[in-house]
Formats: C-alpha cells, sequence, structure tokens
C-alpha cells in the first residue's frame, strides 16, 4: 500500500493511502471524540462528534480518508462549540439514572458531555414513554438510553453477520422545523434521527442469534447491557485480569472483571467478561460461560489416592482444554513413566497435521484479506465461530467471495453474505474428497482423474467463483480429522498448498489442539489403568467436583494456549484455587517447578516454540490496530505426508446424526455455566422435527453404532436439512464414547418416545 504524508495538529505522519483520519489520528496517539465509529467496519455517520478540518474543510474523521500533504485540525473554537452542541442534544431527555445504570463509570455519554463542557441545556422535547424491554435470555434493551449510534447495528451486521438488529419507528415528538434556522443541519439530522427510531430485533419479536452479545460490548451507554450483570456491581469496584478465551481456539483476548463475592465475604468472583471491540470479537460462550469455578482446599487422604493412582496407572487420558504447560507436565511425566497419553480429538488432529507434512499457512488476518475463502469439513457457526467473524469480514469489507460446502445448510453462515458473493453448498455425507478432488483439478495444477460432478447450475455457479488469480484461503474443520479417508484429505491438502499460492488453515477443533498436538506423543490405545483429567479415567480429576479430587478449571489457571493464529497467548488467574493443581502433583512425582508457568519457556523448542519467560508475553492491543499478544511460533516441524490411497465410501441415504454442540456449548464449563443454558441432547430443523412428527423438548429413543439410550431432541432454528447432530458437552448421553475413535457423522435410528 502507498505511503502519504499528512499533518495531524501541527504532527508530521506518515501513514497508508486509503485509510481514515481517524484511524491515523489514533494510530499516532491523537484523540478525536468519536462515538459511532468502529474499528474495521462501515462507518455510520450518526453522531457527527468526530468533525474535525481537512485543509479548511469540514470533514468527519470516521469517513473521509487522508490525502496526501493534507493538514487536519482536530481541535479549534467552532469544532469544540459543534462537539458541545451535539452533547447536549444526546443529553435532552437521557434520563439521569447514572446511580443505577450498569454503564455508569464507564459511559461514553457521561464521558463526552464532561469532555466537551455540556453545563447547559439549550433544548427541550417532549419525551415518549420507553420501557425496558428483554431482547432474550443474556440481552436488555433500555430504549430510553438509547442514542441511536448505530453500533450494535454495526457490529452485528459487519463483524459477527447475522445483522440480527435493525431499527424501528420510535413515534417520538416531531422536531420543530424553525430548529433549522438555529441549529446546524448536521445536528437536525443527528437529533431527528434520535426522535423517530430505536433499535429491534430484525426478525420477530425476540432477538433470534447466537447471543454473542458484542452488541452489549459495543453500546456506548447503559441502553443494551448483560441480563446476568444487571444491577450486580459499579463499573469502577471491578478488577480486570487480562486473559484468553478459554472455550476455543481462537483464544480471543478477554477480560475476567473481577471483585469480593459479596459485602461479608472476600472470596473473589467473576462478575462479567469484557473485551476490547474495537480489536476483537468474543462469541456467547466466551462472554457468558465465565461462571463456574472450582472450589477446594488440600487435603492430604485425596492427594495421597491421587498418587496411589499414579503409580498404578499406565494411561493418562485428557481433554484440549489444558494450557500448553499443563500438556508439557503430562508429556514430562509420560517420558519418566511411560504413560499412554490419550486424548482422540487431538490424535485425530495430530496425525491429519502431520500428515499435511507441516504447521498450516493461514491465520486470521489471512482470511479478512482474501479474495476467495473456501470452506470445508466444519459447521463453522458452533464449531468456531471467530473464524465466521473473520470470514464475515472479509465478505462484508474486502468484498471477498466465499464457497462453504457442509452436509448441514448453516443459516447463519448463509445470513454473511448474499449469493453473489457467498455460495453454501449442502453435500452429501462422503463426498469431502469428491469436494477437494474437484478444488484441487479446478484451482491447481493438480490432475485426479474422477467421474464426480456438481449439478449443471451449481458447477457453473461455483465455477464463477474459482478463480485462479484470486488470493484463496482454504479453511478446514473437525470432519477432515476424523474422516475415515482422513490420511487422504490431509496429502491432498498438502499437494494443493505445495502446488498453488493457496493458503490453509486447519481449524484446532478445541481450545488447545494445536498446543497439544505439538507438545505431547499422543497415543491410541489406552492401557489397563487410566487417570482421567478432565475426562473420565478409572481414577479421576475433575474441576466439575465429579471426580475423585477436584482440579482447578481454566478461569484458575495461569499459563499459555497455542490458538488457531499459532500464537501463544497468556492467561491469568481470575480466581484462586486453594486445591492441588497438576504441577503440585507432578511435582510430588518427581517433577520440579515451583509454578506451572516454569514450563512456559520450556516448551519445545524444535516444534516452533520460543524460550520466553510467561512474564515477558504481552497481552493486549494497540491503537495502531496490532496485536500485542504473545508469540508466533515457528514452522519447525516437517514430516512427509504419507500419500494414501482413497478408501471407497459409500453413502447408502441413510439418516445421519452429527457430533456437534449447541451455539453456545463447548465443553463441561460452559455445560456447567448457569447463565448457558442450552441442553445436552439431539438437535434438528423445525422441518426435520415436523417430518419426524416430533416436537421441541420431546424424548426419544436413539440407536448409534448398536449402543441405543433415550434423550430429547430440540429445534435449532439454526440450521436447515435433515441431518441433526448430537452435543457432546456432557457426558449425560454416551456420546463421547460413540463417537471417540471416529467421524463425526454415524448412521443413525431416532424414535419417538422413550425406549
Ligand atoms: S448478540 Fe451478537 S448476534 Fe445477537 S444481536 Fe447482538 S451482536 Fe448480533
Ligand atoms: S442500543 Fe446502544 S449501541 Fe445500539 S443504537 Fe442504542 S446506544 Fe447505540
Ligand atoms: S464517529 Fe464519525 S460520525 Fe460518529
Amino acid at each position: 500500500m502507498a505511503k502519504i504524508n499528512i499533518t495531524i495538529d501541527n504532527k508530521a505522519i506518515e501513514c497508508n493511502e486509503n485509510e481514515t483520519i481517524l484511524n491515523v489520528a489514533r494510530a499516532n496517539d491523537v484523540f478525536i471524540p468519536a462515538i459511532c465509529y468502529l474499528n474495521d467496519c462501515s462507518p455510520t455517520l450518526a453522531c457527527r462528534l468526530c468533525m474535525v478540518q481537512s485543509d479548511g474543510k469540514q470533514v468527519f474523521a470516521c469517513n473521509a480518508k487522508a490525502k496526501d500533504g493534507v493538514v487536519i485540525t482536530t481541535s479549534n473554537k467552532e469544532l469544540e462549540s459543534h462537539r458541545n452542541d451535539v452533547m447536549q442534544v444526546y443529553d435532552v431527555n437521557h434520563p439521569l439514572e447514572c446511580g443505577v445504570c450498569d454503564k455508569s463509570g464507564e459511559c461514553e455519554l457521561q464521558n463526552y458531555t464532561h469532555y466537551t463542557e455540556v453545563s447547559t441545556q439549550n433544548h427541550t422535547i417532549a419525551d415518549t414513554p420507553r420501557p425496558q424491554e428483554e431482547f432474550n435470555e443474556d440481552i436488555l434493551y433500555n430504549p430510553g438510553l438509547c442514542i441511536m449510534c448505530e453500533r450494535c447495528i454495526t457490529v452485528c451486521n459487519d463483524s459477527v453477520g447475522e445483522g440480527a438488529l435493525g431499527t424501528r419507528q420510535r413515534e417520538g415528538e416531531s422536531l420543530n422545523k424553525d430548529l433549522k434556522e438555529t441549529i446546524s443541519k448536521d445536528l437536525f439530522a443527528m437529533w431527528n434521527k434520535l426522535q423517530k427510531s430505536l433499535i429491534a430485533p430484525t426478525s420477530g419479536e425476540n432477538l433470534d442469534c447466537s447471543s454473542c452479545g458484542e452488541c452489549i460490548s459495543v453500546c456506548p451507554v447503559g441502553s443494551l447491557t448483560s441480563k446476568h450483570f444487571e444491577y450486580t456491581s459499579n463499573a469502577w469496584e471491578l478488577t480486570k485480569i487480562p486473559a484468553s478465551n478459554p472455550h476455543s481456539s481462537d483464544c480471543e483476548l478477554m477480560y475476567y472483571e473481577v471483585k469480593h463475592s459479596s459485602g461479608t465475604s472476600n472470596e473473589a468472583k467473576i462478575y462479567r467478561v469484557t473485551n476490547d471491540f474495537g480489536f476483537s470479537n468474543l462469541h456467547g460462550a466466551a462472554r457468558f460461560g465465565f461462571d463456574y469455578i472450582s472450589n477446594s482446599a488440600k487435603n492430604e487422604k485425596e492427594l495421597s489416592n491421587t498418587l496411589i493412582a499414579f503409580k498404578k496407572a499406565d494411561t493418562i487420558i485428557f481433554d484440549s482444554f489444558i494450557t500448553n504447560e499443563e500438556a508439557l507436565i503430562l508429556q514430562r511425566l509420560k517420558e519418566k513413566y511411560g504413560y499412554k497419553l490419550i486424548n482422540h480429538e487431538a490424535k485425530a488432529y495430530q496425525d491429519f497435521l502431520y500428515n499435511f507434512g507441516h504447521l498450516y499457512s493461514a491465520n486470521t488476518k489471512d482470511i479478512k484479506s482474501s479474495d476467495l475463502i473456501i470452506v470445508l469439513g466444519t459447521n463453522l457457526s458452533h464449531d468456531h465461530p471467530n473464524t465466521g467473524y473473520a470470514i464475515n469480514k472479509a465478505l462484508k469489507m474486502n468484498k471477498a467471495k466465499a464457497l462453504y460446502f457442509h452436509p448441514i445448510e448453516n443459516n447463519i453462515v448463509s445470513s454473511f453474505a448474499k449469493p453473489k458473493s457467498l455460495l453454501s453448498i449442502t453435500h452429501k455425507v462422503y463426498e469431502e474428497e469428491n469436494i477437494l478432488e474437484y478444488i484441487a483439478n479446478k484451482m491447481t495444477p493438480i490432475n485426479i482423474d474422477t467421474e464426480f460432478k456438481f449439478d449443471d447450475e451449481l458447477q457453473e455457479q461455483i465455477d464463477s467463483f474459482c478463480d485462479t488469480n484470486s488470493t484463496v484461503t482454504i479453511v478446514v474443520g473437525e470432519d477432515y480429522y476424523t474422516h475415515p479417508n482422513s490420511s487422504y484429505l490431509s496429502s491432498l491438502l498438502h499437494e494443493i498448498s505445495i502446488n498453488s499460492n493457496i493458503k490453509v488453515m486447519l481449524i484446532p477443533p478445541k481450545t488447545n489442539s494445536l498446543g497439544v498436538s505439538l507438545i505431547c506423543d499422543l497415543d491410541k490405545d489406552e492401557g489397563e489403568y487410566s487417570i482421567g483429567y478432565n475426562q473420565k479415567g478409572d481414577f479421576t480429576m475433575s474441576a466439575l467436583g465429579t471426580g475423585d479430587i477436584q482440579i482447578p478449571s481454566l478461569a484458575q489457571q495461569e499459563g499459555t494456549f497455542t490458538n488457531i493464529n499459532k500464537k501463544v497467548v497468556p492467561t491469568n488467574v481470575a480466581v484462586t484455587f486453594d486445591g492441588y493443581n497438576l504441577n503440585d502433583i507432578a511435582n510430588f512425582m518427581g517433577l520440579e517447578a515451583k509454578n506451572t508457568i516454569d514450563y512456559t519457556h520450556e516448551l519445545p523448542v524444535f516444534k516452533g516454540y520460543k524460550n520466553i519467560k510467561f512474564d515477558e508475553l504481552d497481552n493486549f492491543y494497540g491503537n495502531d490496530n496490532i496485536e500485542y499478544r504473545g508469540y508466533e511460533i515457528e514452522d519447525n516441524f516437517c514430516f512427509i505426508p504419507q500419500t494414501s490411497s482413497k478408501k471407497e465410501l459409500e453413502n447408502k441415504d441413510e439418516t445421519y446424526i452429527y457430533r456437534c454442540n449447541p451455539i453456545k456449548q463447548f465443553n463441561y464449563l460452559t455445560g456447567a455455566s448457569k447463565n448457558i443454558t442450552e441442553s445436552h441432547g439431539v438437535y434438528a430443523s423445525k422441518e426435520y422435527l415436523d417430518s419426524l412428527d416430533l416436537k421441541s423438548s420431546d424424548t426419544i429413543s436413539l440407536n448409534i453404532e448398536n449402543t441405543t439410550f433415550d434423550t430429547n431432541i430440540y429445534v435449532d432454528n439454526k440450521i436447515n436439512g435433515n441431518i441433526c447432530y448430537i452435543t457432546d458437552f456432557n457426558s449425560a448421553i454416551p456420546t463421547e464414547n460413540i463417537f471417540k475413535n471416529g467421524y463425526r457423522f454415524k448412521p443413525v435410528s431416532i424414535k419417538k418416545g422413550a425406549n
């Protein structure tokens, strides 16, 4: 991108051509007041507060591009008077309920009212009653506080991709037209909108969305708030603890906000999770699934039982909701005592990654700047919402195109863009190999002999997306890692990556699947006696309090994760844990480390990790829009892919069920969260339930691979078609056992009623 030189308030600045004045100012620590603009989203020009002078002409900094040689003035009498006028209008009829408002102390309306020195009110207009509304089980809307900045609409559309919020008529008093003589036309337009509109769900009365809560996060006032946080604390009483999302492999920067749990107890409690909305997005589980904490005291008897069990055990079974440091401790215990390390999901991912040959090349930034993104093998908005946000940004902000292939039709992904830029193709189970071969033939010099064809019209549409001159990223999910032809798929992806400029991303299925895959030598078969580490074993260590000894949850641990962008990012303790953690147990068994984070700089360098201590890892975003979080691992390992022949698999037109969780459930901790209420069981589209003559919550009897059991079936409005999915975040149904070594799709028979 070409560089240009501009001046802002006498400061000479070099910046990129085509950057907005506001972004250039922010990157260079020059403050310009702005309410409605959201970084990386389209400007709405709703607030008019960011007015500056560019070579003497008034422009809005969030919308005007910097031009070579231009001289910008951000503050003078005229501009300050305009900003004072804007804030006066915002303050007309804004209820003075700051004493109880959730936003008080961090409210942009309060801050800008002070900043612009509003000390008088020159305007009046009759108010209209605007009672509070409950948008859904997480989100409250107080229209009386709404300043119609439209940030909530913008973030939901441009970042999250759901477009679940829009405007509706407010039916407020009309402005007196004579005002046009006394106030500026910008101010009149802004006030007029304030009187005329409110926010509303775009479809139906209730907000039927993924409930990520980003709209709460961006609301500058206390208009959109979290039902779980309402009236629980003043913002200024909370201590912000930077951490990383523990529920999925975006491991996005988030803050646990903590204070004492009650007037009579000094025990710390997490009151909410927040994020730097200008730089990152959180999904619903990250934002609301924080309320499970493990409580325990050191107990000699439990410790002695644990050490006896470790002596007896030959196997440790675990999952990837652990830190890199815990993974290294398990690996060290393996090296010292020969334990088999069993983690089925990470093993499938590790095998796929090793057979792919090296670390995948793409990261989230590559997705955002791609011309074409091809998504394969993932029910994206459930498996990895943040990758969905990145793809939506590419479509919305970069005019990219996307091809989305999956047996389940996902309405959230389809809503990212119109068919001209996003083609969502619902294919049959077991067609993954055909589709990847098609892409290889179409977009690379590889030539595979195949008879597979899409139907003519679809073929034409797909072909129109496949421009070989484009910057292309292929995003692959867990269906591929567990596929009976996974080695064929991984070696073909390897061929694609070395025979073209196409970048590949292999989504780590759980929070730290990538870290576990790089740090641990995983085994395939269990031995005779197992320790379960947050998994069922002969002796179980559990953060849920359901095992033989209690261990801390991820909100109670210091350490690092290796995230989807191949970065080692730190997480911190929100609430202390008084029992034994894995490091304590390992020390009793002969390893030596005072704290778990003493392992951070010992992570394996030959796998790309660096010899950097935990306390040296940053965890923030800069005003320059740069991520200062941990470090990126190097692509240090190289395996020769084993080209394996393709097994011929047949879709016998059976009924299939898919292993997948509802949108806010990711693991046993989200399952234990009181804030997240999605049940375990089976989910299906409304049309599928109707075809089975079932209603939401009905009891059904399932048979999958000769295992019969009862559960409940629920509607998921976010999917279409005739494939249902079954949850695996709660062990009340035997999903984990049935699916532990295999493909995410299995034939199923479903009967109404209990056995
Ligand atoms: S919760 Fe998320 S998806 Fe729902 S309206 Fe808000 S931003 Fe949109
Ligand atoms: S609800 Fe909040 S974010 Fe949305 S328009 Fe109103 S003030 Fe702005
Ligand atoms: S920030 Fe520019 S118009 Fe609101």
